[in-house]
């Protein structure tokens, strides 16, 4: 690999932000100042970067259109998991980044980036989870806005406001999409269940900047592109933190 895409891959900075500092005599392969940032490097050289080793690990990010049916996690003895259904996988450390119940389809970024995730999960960083919600009876304006304001679970869980766009709503049934910023075990069915609704069916649309491509189909999985993961690495380290 070359030592500019090495050094970008693992955070040292852009392309040319590289290639300035290689010039400047800041980066050492095995000892020795570089000069060029495109020479070979391999996972066997000691790279160092003003004078701090650099170590590559390979990062890999899928989008998994999930179906109903599969656990979200790395492995389980009964059931399948999601990482049954990534089949190309090249690394054994990966793992879905947050949970969608059983019973819950859409995008489920898989990964093993643990830095990345965690900024992704965290309420700190408000990155948006957008769902699709069917549930058994009608959604009310009311519930809108009580959703808005942050609903009040029990005693242990007081959500954070979320945004609620009624689609369609019944006597017998409704459906709406829901923009939360954390997530919670089971928010959206405890959200609605707070309200006397139980979800019948949920799927997860989005997150952050990164939207499910419905080509997929149910179970299908792709490599992020370089701008779904630039983009998501903006939401996920360009938010503010709160104090
Ligand atoms: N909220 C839920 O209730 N279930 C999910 O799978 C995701 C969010």
């Amino acid at each position: 690999m070359r030592l500019d895409k090495f050094l970008a891959d693992m955070g040292a900075g852009t392309r040319s932000q590289i290639k300035e500092a290689v010039r400047r005599g800041r980066v050492t392969v095995n000892g020795s100042p570089v000069s060029k940032a495109d020479v070979k490097v391999s996972d066997t050289d000691v790279i160092l970067f003003d004078g701090r080793q650099v170590t590559y690990t390979a990062m890999e990010y899928y989008m998994l259109y999930k179906p109903a049916g599969v656990l979200s996690a790395s492995r389980d003895r009964k059931a399948p998991t999601v990482l049954d259904l990534i089949t190309d996988k090249k690394r054994k450390d990966l793992f879905p980044v947050g949970r969608l119940d059983k019973d819950t389809e859409g995008l489920l970024l898989i990964s093993n980036d643990g830095e990345l995730a965690h900024r992704l999960l965290s309420p700190k960083h408000h990155v948006s989870k957008v769902y699709f919600a069917r549930v058994d009876g009608m959604i009310t304006e009311e519930m809108r806005k009580k959703f808005a304001e942050g609903i009040t679970i029990d005693e242990e869980f007081q959500a954070l406001p979320a945004e609620m766009k009624i689609l369609r709503a019944n006597e017998s049934e409704s459906e709406a999409e829901l923009t939360i910023y954390e997530g919670k075990f089971h928010q959206v069915k405890r959200m609605f269940e707070s309200v006397g609704l139980t979800v019948t069916y949920l799927k997860r649309l989005s997150m952050g900047s990164l939207l499910l491509d419905e080509t997929l189909g149910k179970g299908g999985f792709r490599p992020l592109s370089e701008k779904e993961l630039e983009c998501l690495r903006n939401d996920a380290f360009d938010t503010a933190e709160e104090t």
